[in-house]
């Protein structure tokens, strides 16, 4: 990779070994952007500890034993010891060059790919998919994108909710109202034919109504887990209808799973009571008051009780803890992960902590490790989790037909035809929503604000659509075509000089979301090239400047220029998830 970060750091530690001896080989350098020069090295105050010498002395030996002939233009020790490093034009530009026209903008496929199953989206059967769900979905989306990109293998895992007990209420709703209706209500509204099952549930419960209902759900239940053929028909009847709900939502917003993805709770039915027999077996888990639990070290509820992890209640039933551990084992031992990501909500970490921690005692994770990407919440402008006003959690779809609407009303004016609207609006409307999610550490809240999301100027999708849409015009004006332009970049101004350099750290930002599941460090990167396109336009005119057409050999360099920033964004967003138009 070109990343000047990357360059740097290699021949930092190279002066290291040379002045102070092999031992400091691995010492890492601590490069850092720096508003006194591009790159800072701030190494000397830990290594002169180790040393015993005096900071500054210990810059000056490193900086006499630093070889960066041909990449630096100066490099100054300041401060306590501060090594300040500023790369020369012409590498930059070097560096850039053979970049354009390269259709991964610069970025090599990793030379260590890992094996990483992602668990994220993770709805759950005949239930609607609310807001909780769009950030798991898009955060986890951006992560299975980029690490492809970088040449990991990603397994997609989408762990939805299709087993328990509630499907004995279901199935019975379902035997009552019929199936062309149950099928209406879950590939539409799914809370509706649950609210009713559960309505009816309760109330025979109670003896309000509905006669039987609850006794014969309870049997179904049985009959389910018994493995019963028509049970089990009807019961994949319902999984059919949902997933054909979530597939729509998928498709609205661009998400990759697929049906091929799906490995949801029931998956690993078969695989529980063996990991049970396995984890007694080690003597993890032990019987308390008729369940098997397993205990950990420092996990404690209330009033400093150890706190269970329930593997089998006392009624013998398995718990979404058992799948989870099921799950985890399959994915370290029969999909042999090296890295397995959970993108799930934070009010689950200690429930995940226990199952990690569970399954690195009974040995399975010696060869893998995992990784709670965890979600914060998304409030609304109140402040409060996003509800609508009854109430109810914010259906998505409902929510995303909204961002569609207005993202219309914002381009309404600039007279496309129909068909053209309709697909800006998508991309912008969408891309709008995604954008709001990703451009946030995924670990906070954010409030949702369509107002905000949609403004084309800002940290937005749109804005940074609008970046990529002006590139686009700027070739259209000149009568060129991006995917064409060719080096060689020249620099001939700060600002040119600024964004060239900005460029080269697509590499560095795109592992920064790999590695921390982070893909608001790739947004605020690509904000950074939006923003240093900005700087470039007032003072770089490509095509026509104030006094008159740009000169070719001026233009050419510019093209190129342009034409790398283009692909970085529109490369970069994709990895988003999110769609460029061709103009907005
Ligand atoms: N279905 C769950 C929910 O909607 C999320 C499942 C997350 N994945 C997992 N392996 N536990 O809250």
């Amino acid at each position: 990779m070109s990343d000047p970060q990357l360059v740097l750091a290699a021949r930092v530690q190279a002066a290291i070994s040379a002045a102070f001896g092999v031992e400091f080989a691995g010492t890492d350098p601590v490069i850092r952007p720096s508003q006194f020069a591009d790159l800072q090295a701030n190494v000397a105050l830990p290594l002169s500890k180790k040393l015993r010498r005096p900071p500054r002395d210990v810059a000056q030996d490193l900086v006499a034993a630093l070889d960066v002939e041909g990449i630096c233009a100066k490099v100054e020790v300041s401060g306590p010891g501060f090594v300040n490093l500023t790369l020369s034009d012409e590498w930059i530009a070097g560096q850039a060059s053979p970049l354009v026209g390269d259709e991964r903008a610069g970025v090599p496929l990793t030379d260590r790919p890992q094996t990483i199953p992602v668990d994220y989206s993770a709805p759950n059967v005949a239930k609607e998919m609310h807001v909780g769900h769009l950030r798991t979905t898009v955060v986890g989306d951006a992560f299975a994108r980029t690490a492809e990109f970088r040449g990991h293998r990603v397994i997609r895992q989408n762990h939805i909710g299709d087993w328990g007990t509630p499907f004995g209420m279901l199935i019975e709703h379902l035997l009552e109202v019929g199936e062309a209706e149950a099928q209406r209500e879950l590939e539409t509204d799914p809370n509706v034919f649950y609210q009713a099952a559960r309505a009816k549930f309760d109330a025979s419960e109670k003896g309000e109504g509905h006669g039987d209902f609850a006794t014969r759900a309870r049997a179904r239940v049985v009959a389910l887990q018994a493995g019963d053929a028509e049970t089990l028909a009807i019961w994949r009847r319902l999984v059919e209808m949902s997933k054909a709900y979530f597939n729509k939502i998928y498709h609205e917003l661009d998400i990759t799973l697929t049906d091929d993805d799906l490995a949801g709770e029931s998956t690993y039915n078969d695989l529980l009571a063996d990991v049970c027999d396995e984890l007694e077996a080690k003597g993890l888990a032990v019987v308390d008051d008729g369940a098997l639990c397993v205990f950990l070290d420092g996990f404690t509820g209330r009033e400093g009780k150890p706190l269970p992890l329930i593997i089998r209640k006392s009624d013998g039933g398995y718990g979404y803890g058992t799948t989870d551990l099921a799950a985890l084992r399959h994915r370290a031992q029969k999909l042999h992960a090296d890295r397995v990501v959970y993108v799930i909500g934070i009010p689950q970490s200690l429930h995940l902590k226990m199952v990690f921690e569970t399954a690195r005692k009974a040995g399975w994770l010696e060869h893998t490790e995992p990784f709670h990407a965890g979600i914060g919440n998304v409030l609304g402008t109140d402040g409060k989790i996003l509800r609508t006003r009854s109430g109810k959690p914010l259906k998505l779809a409902d929510l995303l037909a909204e961002g569609v609407e207005r993202a219309a009303q914002v381009i309404a004016e600039r007279g496309y035809d129909a068909a053209t609207q309709a697909e800006i609006a998508h991309a912008v409307g969408t891309g709008a929503i995604k954008y709001a999610d990703l451009s946030v550490a995924r670990d906070s809240e954010y409030v949702f604000d369509f107002d905000r999301m949609l403004s084309l100027t800002g940290n937005t999708g749109p804005y940074l659509q609008y970046a990529a849409a002006r590139i686009r015009s700027i070739f259209r004006l000149a009568g060129a075509d991006p995917a064409a332009a060719t080096g060689p970049i020249t620099i001939t101004h700060p600002a040119e000089r600024a964004l060239v350099l900005h460029l080269l750290g697509f590499g560095a930002a795109i592992d920064a979301l790999i590695e921390e599941v982070a893909p608001h460090k790739l947004a605020a990167y690509l904000y950074g090239v939006a923003d240093a396109l900005t700087g470039f336009y007032e003072n770089c005119p490509v095509v026509k400047g104030p006094d008159g057409p740009v000169p070719d050999e001026v233009r050419g360099p510019r093209l190129a220029i342009c034409a790398l920033a283009l692909n970085t964004l529109v490369t970069g967003l994709g990895l988003l998830g999110i769609k460029v138009p061709e103009r907005m």
